[in-house]
């Protein structure tokens, strides 16, 4: 299994033979959103062990599946489970089901992940909508576009500026359902598999995240560089530990502003249990916003080095 475009354009070919009709618009569901493909009407669905060169989900939470059918009127392929580098897959594995599937026909990728909360102001079942990413791996080497460049999926210097699409972020500030509390903000993606420590979240909020998570930046990297546009939604399920010394007082991070509540999550049972409460807010949001996923005329639009 790698990651060549040969790969991902054998993965795509197996899927338009199979589907009545090529999806426009994929939705990667993030840990316990993958009960959002029941708003998917007229489904086909594949598992990920039948679709050559996809690799094997193995998270708790993650099904492994892929539906197609329509979100709306829009022809929409949704991912149940992704990969993630703490699995030991390698940057250009994890982005596969991205790059198959905007060489099957998709022009627009949402990417939800369940994401860890960096500020008091955001709390469980609150919504981030992301205006850009801190891609700790991508920055560290660890980039899907790392190595010799195929200009088949894009070009060797893609620009990062606006990855997050500045019109679907205004749309989805606007239609979430206000239980979500809808807010833009900064996601900074992280290695894992284990939980940041209170020194590392203060750390990220230094480098001005506003919540942090194990996914969505290789897949927001490998989709820019292919011209899709992207939306990122982070469902907060659990504020990231707060820093406090043996008296109660906070200890001071040099203008790091004010930390969030102590530290809460006890796991990943507890992230997944409040995904699923969102889930249905989110759902809904989704489905408010599918007919401007899919506008007519839409394009892939490369970006270009600066
Ligand atoms: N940190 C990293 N990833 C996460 C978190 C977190 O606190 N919550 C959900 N995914």
């Amino acid at each position: 299994m790698d990651g060549s475009y040969e790969a991902c354009a054998e993965a795509a070919a197996w899927l338009r033979a199979r589907l009545r009709e090529a999806p426009r618009v994929a939705l990667v569901c993030g840990s316990g959103l993958g009960a959002l493909a029941q708003e998917l009407s007229e489904p086909q669905s594949f598992d990920y062990a039948e679709i050559p060169h996809f690799p094997r989900s193995t998270v708790q939470g993650h099904a492994g599946r892929l539906v197609v059918g329509r979100l709306g009127s829009a022809p929409c392929a949704v991912l149940q489970g992704r990969f993630h580098l703490y699995e030991g897959y390698s940057p250009a594995q994890v982005v596969v089901p991205v790059r198959a599937l905007a060489l099957a026909g998709v022009h627009t990728l949402v990417l939800t992940n369940a994401a860890g909360s960096l500020r008091p102001q955001l709390g469980p079942g609150h919504l981030l909508v992301i205006r850009d990413h801190i891609d700790l791996p991508g920055l560290a080497g660890r980039s899907p576009l790392v190595g010799p460049n195929d200009e088949r999926f894009g070009p060797r210097f893609p620009a990062m500026t606006d990855a997050y699409d500045p019109g679907l972020r205004q749309l989805a500030l606007a239609l979430a359902p206000k239980e979500l509390r809808a807010r833009p903000g900064v996601y900074v993606g992280v290695g894992g598999p284990s939980y940041e420590t209170p020194a590392e979240c203060r750390l990220l909020r230094c480098l001005g995240a506003d919540a942090v998570g194990m996914s969505t930046v290789s897949e927001a990297a490998a989709a820019r560089h292919l011209g899709l546009r992207v939306l990122g939604l982070s469902l907060i399920t659990n504020s990231a530990p707060g820093d406090e010394d043996e008296d109660g007082s906070e200890v001071t991070a040099g203008g790091a502003g004010p930390e969030p509540h102590p530290a809460a999550l006890t796991g990943h049972e507890e992230v997944l249990a409040a995904a699923q409460e969102g889930a249905r807010h989110l759902r809904a949001l989704l489905l408010a916003l599918a007919p401007k996923l899919d506008e007519p005329g839409r394009s892939r639009t490369r970006p270009d080095a600066p």
